[in-house]
C-alpha cells in the first residue's frame, strides 16, 4: 500500500498523537474504544508514529477512555434528539462520526485547520449528511456554513486548552449567539494540568502548545450568563475512566480527595 506523507505544524500535530492512541487501543485486549477505522487510517499514513513521545500502549487507554466518554455523551444527546446537528470543533482526525454512525436526519460538521482537513479529505471515507469545514474555531466564518433548524450537540474534544481564554470565551459567547439553544461538551485540563502537558509536549513535538487553563467550573460558569451547568466531572472520576486498566486506575482512591490532581483534567457539559 502506497501510504501518504503527512507533516502537520504545531497544535495540528497533536491530532495524530491522539489518531496513534486510538489505533493502539484499537490493537488490545480489551480495546475501549474499538476504532478500528483509526488503525486503518494509520496504517496508511507515511508518519513515524512509533517515534512520538509520550504516546505509547501504556498512555493509549486514557485517550481511548476521553474519547469513550464523549461517544457516548454524544449518543446520548441523539438518542435524545435524532434529527440533530452535531458540531465537533478541533476534530483532528478523530473518526467520531464513524464510531457513532448517527442516523440519516443528522447533519455532522467536523471543523479544524485547512491543513488537518486536507489530510482527512485524503484519507478518511464519506458519509451521507457529514461535512468538513476549514477554518480556524477562532475565525467567525465557519458558523455561516451550519444551519439553525435542527437541535445543535457542539463538541470539543482536546481543544479548548490550545485556545487562549480570550480565544475560548469569544467561542462560547459566538457559538450560543448563533444557534441560540443546544448543548456543548468540551474537556479542560486545569492550569497545573496545562503546565504538565505543556512539558510533554516540548519533549513530542519540541514545544509548548497549551494556554487556557480551568481550575473551576464556576470559571466556565461565568463565561456568559446563558450557559447553564449540567455536568462538571473530573475525567479520573468519570464512568468511562472504569475501562481504564487496572494498573491506570490504582491511583485514583487517593488522587480523588486531592482537588489539584483529580481535577488536572476535567469533562464539561452545558446547555444554552
Ligand atoms: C489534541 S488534538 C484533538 C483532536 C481530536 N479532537 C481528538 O480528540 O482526537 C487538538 C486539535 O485541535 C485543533 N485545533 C487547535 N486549535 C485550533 C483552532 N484554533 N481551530 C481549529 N482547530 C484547532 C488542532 O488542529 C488539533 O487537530
Amino acid at each position: 500500500m502506497t501510504q501518504v506523507k503527512v507533516r502537520l505544524d504545531r497544535a495540528m500535530e497533536t491530532s495524530l498523537l491522539t489518531l496513534y492512541g486510538k489505533a493502539l487501543d484499537a490493537a488490545m485486549t480489551p480495546s475501549i474504544l474499538h476504532d478500528r477505522l483509526a488503525a486503518e487510517i494509520v496504517a496508511k499514513i507515511d508518519y513515524d508514529f512509533a517515534g512520538i513521545k509520550g504516546m505509547n500502549e501504556r498512555v493509549a487507554p486514557n485517550a481511548a477512555a476521553r474519547s469513550k466518554h464523549f461517544d457516548d455523551w454524544t449518543r446520548e444527546f441523539l438518542a435524545a434528539q435524532p434529527a440533530a446537528t452535531v458540531v465537533q470543533l478541533g476534530c483532528g482526525l478523530d473518526t467520531r462520526a464513524w464510531r457513532v454512525d448517527p442516523g440519516p436526519a443528522v447533519g455532522w460538521h467536523d471543523v479544524d485547520f485547512p491543513d488537518v482537513i486536507a489530510v482527512r479529505r485524503k484519507l478518511f471515507p464519506t458519509r451521507p449528511g457529514y461535512q468538513m469545514i476549514e477554518s480556524s474555531v477562532t475565525s467567525p466564518s465557519w458558523l455561516a456554513a451550519i444551519p439553525t433548524d435542527r437541535p445543535v450537540f457542539v463538541l470539543a474534544e482536546g481543544l479548548t486548552m490550545y485556545l487562549s481564554p480570550t480565544e475560548g470565551h469569544e467561542l462560547f459567547r459566538r457559538v450560543i449567539d448563533h444557534f441560540g439553544h443546544g448543548t456543548i461538551a468540551f474537556d479542560t485540563h486545569s492550569r497545573l494540568g496545562v503546565r504538565l502537558v505543556n512539558i510533554a509536549l516540548k519533549r513530542a513535538f519540541g514545544r509548548a502548545l497549551l494556554h487556557w487553563g480551568v481550575n473551576r467550573a464556576a470559571e466556565v460558569d461565568a463565561i456568559d450568563p446563558r450557559l447553564h451547568r449540567v455536568d462538571a466531572l473530573s475525567a479520573l472520576l468519570a464512568p468511562s475512566a472504569l475501562s481504564l486498566p487496572t494498573s491506570s486506575k490504582l491511583l485514583i482512591p487517593v488522587v480523588r480527595h486531592f482537588p489539584p490532581l483529580r481535577d488536572l483534567g476535567q469533562y464539561f457539559r452545558y446547555t444554552f
